[in-house]
């Protein structure tokens, strides 16, 4: 599904899908950022980045609305997006590619699946590190996060994992960003070229700024 190449996003029931689309996934790309810039605190130490999870710990209440807001969110999306997909597929079964459908980009024809590898990664994630039931190295962290952290990226084949998934999110935040522009009505011919970076940008940054935690345990800059 593109910015550019939604065939059925004309209709009433689908451009509010859009609207729940778009408003979820601010959600979840604000979500991103501000997970991504807590954990750059590896870089300032143990003690930075400990002392952020216990304070995280510490406001349990900031913490559930937080997650209940983000549950929601993941379902609205998964669900909603499901549905656009189907739709558009049906749409489009049959007839020849109209010219949107042929100018749309590898990020928007993939991003039902980058959208389920991203699911994927974070089932995995929650395993590895909130329930902590991927004990891969069979130790016990208790609160020291950043010691759980380098363990975890010591595995190289789980830092690969990150590192793919995290490029699936830089393709599936670049088009959704640009599609949130675009349900606002925003990118219009003026803007679009300039709004396409922004959402680029946007992806690259999220995903790189991760990207960096497993890369420096592997080349050995954290331990
Ligand atoms: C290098 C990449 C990442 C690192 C080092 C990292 C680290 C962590 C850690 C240590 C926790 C547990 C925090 C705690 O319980 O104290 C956590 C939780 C979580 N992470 Fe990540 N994360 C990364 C990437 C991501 C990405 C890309 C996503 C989403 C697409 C994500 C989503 C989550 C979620 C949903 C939680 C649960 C938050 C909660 O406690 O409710 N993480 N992460």
């Amino acid at each position: 599904m593109s910015a550019s190449s939604c065939s059925s996003c004309c209709q009433p029931s689908s451009i509010g899908k859009k609207v729940v689309m778009a408003l979820t996934g601010l959600v979840l790309a604000g979500f991103v950022l501000g997970h991504m810039s807590g954990n750059l605190l590896m870089f300032k130490g143990a003690p930075a980045i400990n002392e952020y999870a216990k304070w995280l710990h510490d406001h349990a209440g900031l913490l559930w609305a937080a997650r209940v807001v983000l549950i929601l969110s993941v379902i609205a999306h998964i669900w909603v997006g499901i549905q656009l997909t189907l739709e558009n597929r049906a749409a489009r079964a049959g007839g020849p590619a109209d010219e949107a459908t042929r100018r749309a980009t590898v990020a928007s024809r993939t991003m039902p699946y980058s959208g389920v590898v991203i699911l994927a990664f974070v089932v995995f994630h929650l395993l590895h590190y909130t329930f902590r039931t991927v004990a891969l190295d069979g130790a016990v962290y208790g609160d020291d996060v950043y010691k759980m952290v380098v363990a975890g990226f010591s595995c190289r084949s789980v830092s690969i994992f990150y590192i793919i998934s995290m490029l699936l999110l830089c393709l599936h935040l670049s088009h959704g960003v640009s599609s949130v522009f675009q349900t606002l009505g925003l990118r219009n011919e003026r803007w679009r070229s300039r709004l396409d970076f922004v959402a680029l940008a946007y992806g690259w940054i999220i995903a790189l700024g991760f990207i960096s935690i497993p890369l420096a345990v592997l080349t050995g800059c954290l331990k």
